[in-house]
């Protein structure tokens, strides 16, 4: 690769731009994970961790990526045969199910289109179907970071409630934690997942779970084997700051900043920020001629935008165009979107102007690489920008 000037842009929806805030704070020598410096360090980032998930419960800091995070969940409160209702909303929901299948539950997974979060309607018909009470838990992606498209939790709370159903709910919010308002407590979720490198602005290399006292009551009797993951000793050690093994302390300096500065800016200025920029580039693809994947406007994300290709155009051909002459990272399509469309990640630590490079990067590229699309998206995001909103 020929010489680069100028920083690359990470437009993938997560790993995210690392703030130069929080790669300073990593870059201090590590400490001993079992002296008093570090009880201080784990109290404060357990308890900066609670107001991101809005939670007063327990949460947990695995040294794991999203996917050890998804396992904990899974093995620290059920057991082995249970049934798990769980939603094909697209890659990241499916690649769940299967982890819950090869664990030895019994999912029942409906069946989606990828461009649709939950059916909040189809939860509640299901679980009045459910007289037994032979579904355990819930399982559903926040955001699902393949497609594009939210589901709406509250909403999904509701159905379960309407039901008068009591299955435990999961969710996964890696990709919209701390980007799209989530409320662990109010919303009534059980397990909630998360991980470092989205919304949080670190590298990756977090797994989190916020955890409710009924997950917790029920993880005294799930039966599935779990060691590396088990909730017991982790809540024990943290109590007072420290971890049973040895955690991932300079990440850990990263969250203690990352934490800092998202206070700062006051978490709905950032939910506010997240959804301006995403209408400003939901503006571009309409003005590009472009079709967004997810159908249900009160479903798309704001934390990324997908794209879909015109027929007989390569998505991956056009994102390769836009790495090489732009030095630009897009999202792929992943599993059965492969090809066939692009992501736009703009979560994180983000702002206007690099929203307007990257759309000009797309901009571009969408010319160069001969794909059909009208000119003026980056005018039309602009003017959106600019206009106070
Ligand atoms: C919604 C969602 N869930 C789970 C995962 C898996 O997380 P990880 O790749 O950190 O294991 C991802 C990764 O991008 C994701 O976007």
């Amino acid at each position: 690769m020929s010489f680069r000037s100028g920083r690359h842009f990470l437009q993938i929806p997560g790993p995210t731009n690392v703030p130069d805030r929080v790669l300073r704070a990593m870059a201090q020598p590590t400490i001993d994970h079992r002296g008093p410096e570090f009880g201080r360090l784990g109290r404060e980032l357990l308890e900066g961790l609670q107001t991101v998930f809005k939670t007063s419960g327990q949460v947990v800091i695995y040294p794991s990526s999203g996917t050890g995070a998804w396992e904990a969940c899974l093995v620290n409160t059920l057991s082995p045969g249970d049934r798990v209702l769980m939603f094909e909303t697209g890659h990241f929901a499916t690649l769940w199910s299967n982890m819950a299948r090869r664990l030895g539950l019994d999912v029942d997974f409906v069946p989606g289109d990828w461009r649709h979060g939950v059916d909040p309607a189809t939860l509640e018909a299901k679980l009045k179907e459910d007289g037994r009470r032979a579904v355990k838990a819930v399982a559903v992606v926040h955001n699902e970071t393949s497609t594009g498209c939210t589901s709406r939790i509250d909403e999904v709370r509701r159905a379960i409630d309407r039901a008068g159903h009591p299955a435990l709910l999961f969710v996964d919010t890696i990709s919209s934690l701390a980007s799209i308002d989530y409320r662990h407590d109010e919303w009534g979720v059980d397990v909630t997942v998360g991980c470092s490198q989205k919304g949080l602005m670190l590298p990756p290399g977090l797994g989190l779970n916020a955890i409710s006292t009924k997950a917790l009551a029920a993880s005294k009797e799930a039966r599935l084997p779990r060691a590396y993951w088990n909730w017991e000793p982790m809540i024990t050690d943290n109590k007072n700051g420290f971890f049973p093994y040895t955690p991932a302390t300079n990440l850990l300096y990263g969250l203690r900043e990352a934490l800092r500065m998202l206070l700062e800016e006051g978490l709905d200025t950032v939910f506010f920020r997240h959804k301006r920029h995403a209408e400003a580039t939901r503006r571009a693809v309409k003005a590009w001629n472009l079709e967004i994947l997810a159908v249900n406007p009160e479903e798309y994300s704001p934390s990324l935008t997908t794209i879909l290709m015109p027929e007989g155009h390569d998505a991956d051909a056009l994102r390769k165009l836009i790495l090489e002459r732009f030095d630009m990272s897009l999202g792929t399509g992943l599993g059965k979107l492969k090809g066939k469309i692009f992501r736009i990640g703009h979560l994180g630590d983000f702002n206007d102007l690099m929203l307007a490079g990257t759309l000009c990067g797309v901009e571009m590229g969408l010319g160069l690489a001969g794909v059909p699309f009208s000119k003026g998206g980056v005018a039309a995001a602009l003017d959106y920008l600019s206009s106070g909103k």
